[in-house]
């Protein structure tokens, strides 16, 4: 069903009120089809919305919003001992990650808790706790919204980096994520990842010495919901900025004046991009956590995350974004940039329009 003038208000995580020109929630591949008939017919963009957890919308959207709603996970096959899964775009990630460690499968424990929706996991590749989901996504199946053609990505082009992928960049606005193939592998025998963060000390507390997938899955459920605000309780959008990476000299004259900083190690080091740096610290020590103004604010555990106390706007977020990038580059020399979507006019008009190559 088509709807006209629909608040997007509790279809985005940071519960935000802006309206729609027009909406669409697709069940189907037919559905996503009359979305790009339709933003062809009216000659507008046509906007992707999936969990809505990683987006802040600053202003109405003047395009055809398609609400991807589409339901089913199915097992399409072994390849040795690892099993291929399909999970429609639609489906809750946090429902797709329980319903694998109950079916046997390990690989996706990790990334439990995660607020949204399957098809956007691959868009900015989530990740937690020593995992992405790039290290489980065999392939991504789209519709391209200027040809209205099927076609698949697989795993090797869709330029998996850290919160990247071509459908944030190259491809951005251009495809409709329809579903993810994942590679599972069987729970038996599987070596754990434990070493990031406190993994490990929680399952120490618990007195587990031979984790499951399951206990991995339910420390990593109760350290997210100690650190991070329930967005049905607090609109946000989870880690709102990157970590940034750093050159050598940089990060030799931080750790001076910063003696506690941590820093992670980077693929393919050179001295320009030299060590990531937790912007939560950079944040936190400019002594952001926990600030308040108006409606918005930090939040009070976590420095990464942004938040919204009902009643303000997408531009009030922005405009404390804005300040806190400012502050921290005055203070450090560090440039953090958000790891969420802003969606404002200029967003929109980079979406393709159906039937349309731009
Ligand atoms: N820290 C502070 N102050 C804070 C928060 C953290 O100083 O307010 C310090 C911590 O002491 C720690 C470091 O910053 O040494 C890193 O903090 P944390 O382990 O909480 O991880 P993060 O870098 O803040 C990243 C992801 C999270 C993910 C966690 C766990 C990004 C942008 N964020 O956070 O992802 O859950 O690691 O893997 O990479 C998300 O993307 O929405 C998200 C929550």
């Amino acid at each position: 069903m088509i709807e006209r003038n629909k608040n997007l208000y509790g279809l985005n995580t940071f519960g935000m009120s802006a309206v729609a020109d027009y909406y669409i929630k697709a069940a189907s591949d037919d559905d996503v089809m009359k979305a790009i008939e339709l933003s062809s017919e009216l000659n507008l963009p046509l906007l992707v919305l999936s969990g809505g957890s990683n987006m802040l919308i600053v202003e109405d959207i003047h395009a055809v919003v398609l609400h991807m709603d589409t339901r089913g996970i199915t097992v399409e096959g072994s390849d040795g001992s690892d099993t291929l899964v399909r999970v429609a775009a639609g489906e809750d990630w946090h429902k797709t990650v329980m319903w694998s460690i109950e079916n046997g499968y390990a690989g996706m424990e990790n990334l439990a808790y995660i607020p949204g929706r399957v098809g956007s996991s691959p868009v900015q590749n989530i990740g937690a706790y020593g995992v992405e989901a790039r290290d489980v996504i065999e392939s991504v199946d789209v519709i391209d919204i200027c040809t209205g053609k099927k076609s698949t990505f697989m795993a090797g082009e869709c330029r998996f980096a850290y919160r990247e992928s071509i459908f944030k960049n190259e491809a951005r606005g251009r495809y409709v994520i329809t579903s993810v193939l994942f590679r599972l592998h069987s729970a038996e025998g599987y070596s754990l990842r434990l070493d990031y963060g406190n993994i490990k000390t929680e399952l120490e507390k618990r007195g587990i010495e031979n984790p499951t997938v399951a206990d991995v899955a339910d420390v990593v459920t109760c350290i997210r919901q100690s650190k991070l605000p329930e967005p049905s309780q607090i609109g946000n959008s989870g880690s709102f900025f990157k970590n940034p990476v750093i050159s050598r000299s940089l990060y030799e004259k931080l750790i001076e004046i910063l003696p506690d900083m941590p820093s992670y190690d980077v693929e393919g080091a050179d001295d320009n991009h030299w060590k990531k740096v937790p912007a939560a610290f950079l944040i936190d020590r400019a002594g952001w956590k926990g600030y308040r103004r108006g409606n918005v604010g930090v939040h009070h555990n976590q420095a990464l995350v942004l938040v919204h106390y009902g009643g303000g706007n997408g531009r009030d977020v922005l405009e404390l974004c804005n300040d806190i990038c400012r502050d921290v580059r005055e203070k450090y020399g560090v440039e953090i940039y958000p790891e969420v979507n802003i969606i404002d006019a200029a967003f929109v008009e980079r979406c393709a329009v159906g039937g349309k190559v731009k």
